[in-house]
Order: structure tokens, then C-alpha cells, then sequence
């Protein structure tokens, strides 16, 4: 499996803090059954700014780290990009790096609080490029829990959403929780991560939302949300779930 949306990288930003936490994350990958994982440090949240070249340049320290600790987890770098008021023009420019190798998608994250005004605008251009952007946990962002229509349409636009595991199994709150199933049974969602930061606190917890999407949803579902992320590696095109 692919994990699309993890915080390995050592030391750039609330993730790792160390090359042993990033041993231990990506041994606890290698665990749940995860082979690649993309790296996607914040960009551009608070004092996170962690840009193009520099993640490339620690996205070979880590594979160097990770065959030194003959873990064999695949990484690939990129970013989980804050969209600010010069988002777009960075992006058009070339400065923002893709989750896929051609460009077609990028993982953006919005504010925690309310939904930036030229939001919708962004999401537009960056579609009118055939860049579909993939909105970043909208099940634990106060704009998208408030407002249950707002996520719909950026989904109508033909922007694409990535849910957390952690969220899936409960282990943010029970509002958080809800907001990601009502999100999947509502045909919002397109693929599931695991925005890993650390082996504790915020672990991958891969295994056990599968288990529930299992479970409660089908095993097409389950295998809906896990191919997607490979296809999104492949810049390969993402349909919408057929109940
Ligand atoms: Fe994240």
C-alpha cells in the first residue's frame, strides 16, 4: 500500500523529531502492510516552510537513513502546502512539488480556521491546468465541519479529498469521527492516509481503519479508497465511487 499524505522527514516541521523517529515510523509502515510512503512536510503553515529543493534534497537523506537501518519502505518527496494569498502564483510557477511525477496532483491543506476567500478561486485555476488538487483531512477542519455543504462543492468542482485513518477510527474525537463517515457515505472522499507524524501520538493506524472500512462499508470500498492513492502516484485518473 501507498501512503500519500506522512510527516517523516526529521526535524522540518510538528513530525519527526529525530532519524530514530523516523526509523521507527517507517518500520511501523513496513508493519501495516505500507511500502511507499510520500513525504509531505507543511509548507508554508506558521514558520514551516519547507521548499522544493530542500525537500528533495532530505527526501535522499531519509532514503539514506532508511537503507542504513535496512528498512524497506520507499519514499518520494512532496508537500502538504498551506494555501495562502500567494499559492496559486507559486504553484503556476512551478515552485510546489507534486504528490505524482507529472504534476497532475498536489495535497493542499487549508486554514483550521475559516475558509480563505480566494479559496474556491485557487482550487478553480488550479483545475483550468488539469491540476486537481487533493484536499488534505477535511473531516478535522472547523470550515468543512461547519459548513457540510462547502466540501460537496469543491467535490463538484472535481477537486479530490483524503481522509485520515486516525480519524476513521476514532482517535482525534467523536465529532471528527462522525465528520469522516458522513464525509465517506456521502461519496465525499477519494483516499485515505495516514498524516503519521510520530509512533505515538499520531501513529499510521493504517490496519485498524481498514479493518472498519471492511467492516462497516464493503471490501470495494476498502479497495476503492487504497488503489486510489497508487493511481494518484501514477497520475492516473480517480472516478468517483460506484455503490
Ligand atoms: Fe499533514
Amino acid at each position: 500500500m501507498i501512503d500519500i499524505h506522512t510527516h517523516l522527514i526529521p526535524n522540518v516541521d510538528d513530525g519527526a523529531d529525530s532519524e530514530e523517529e523516523t526509523i521507527c515510523l517507517a518500520k511501523a509502515a513496513i508493519e501495516e502492510g505500507i511500502h511507499h510512503t510520500i513525504l509531505t512536510p507543511h509548507h508554508n503553515l506558521n514558520w514551516f516552510k519547507n521548499e522544493k529543493d530542500k525537500v528533495i534534497n532530505l527526501t535522499k537523506k531519509v532514503e539514506e537513513i532508511l537503507e542504513e537501518a535496512n528498512v524497506p519502505l520507499n519514499v518520494s518527496p512532496s508537500q502538504e502546502i498551506r494555501m495562502n494569498e500567494e499559492f496559486i502564483d507559486e504553484l503556476l510557477a512551478g515552485n510546489y512539488l507534486p504528490l505524482d511525477k507529472e504534476g497532475k496532483y498536489y495535497l493542499v491543506e487549508f486554514s483550521w480556521g475559516d475558509f480563505p476567500s480566494f479559496g474556491k478561486d485557487y482550487l478553480q485555476q488550479m483545475l483550468d491546468h488539469d491540476i486537481i488538487p487533493i484536499i488534505a483531512h477535511p473531516e478535522r477542519q472547523k470550515a468543512f465541519l461547519e459548513d457540510a455543504n462547502l466540501l460537496k462543492e469543491l467535490i463538484d468542482m472535481g477537486c479530490l479529498s483524503q481522509v485520515t485513518a486516525t480519524s476513521i477510527v476514532g482517535g482525534y474525537s467523536e465529532r471528527v469521527r462522525q465528520a469522516a463517515h458522513d464525509m465517506m457515505q456521502a461519496n465525499l472522499i477519494h483516499v485515505i492516509a495516514s498524516d503519521a507524524h510520530n509512533v505515538t501520538e499520531r501513529p499510521f493506524n493504517f490496519a485498524s481503519a481498514l479493518k472498519v472500512l471492511e467492516e462497516e462499508y464493503s471490501s470495494d470500498y476498502k479497495e476503492y479508497l487504497v488503489s486510489n492513492a497508487e493511481k494518484i502516484i501514477h497520475s492516473q485518473q480517480i472516478e468517483t465511487f460506484k455503490k
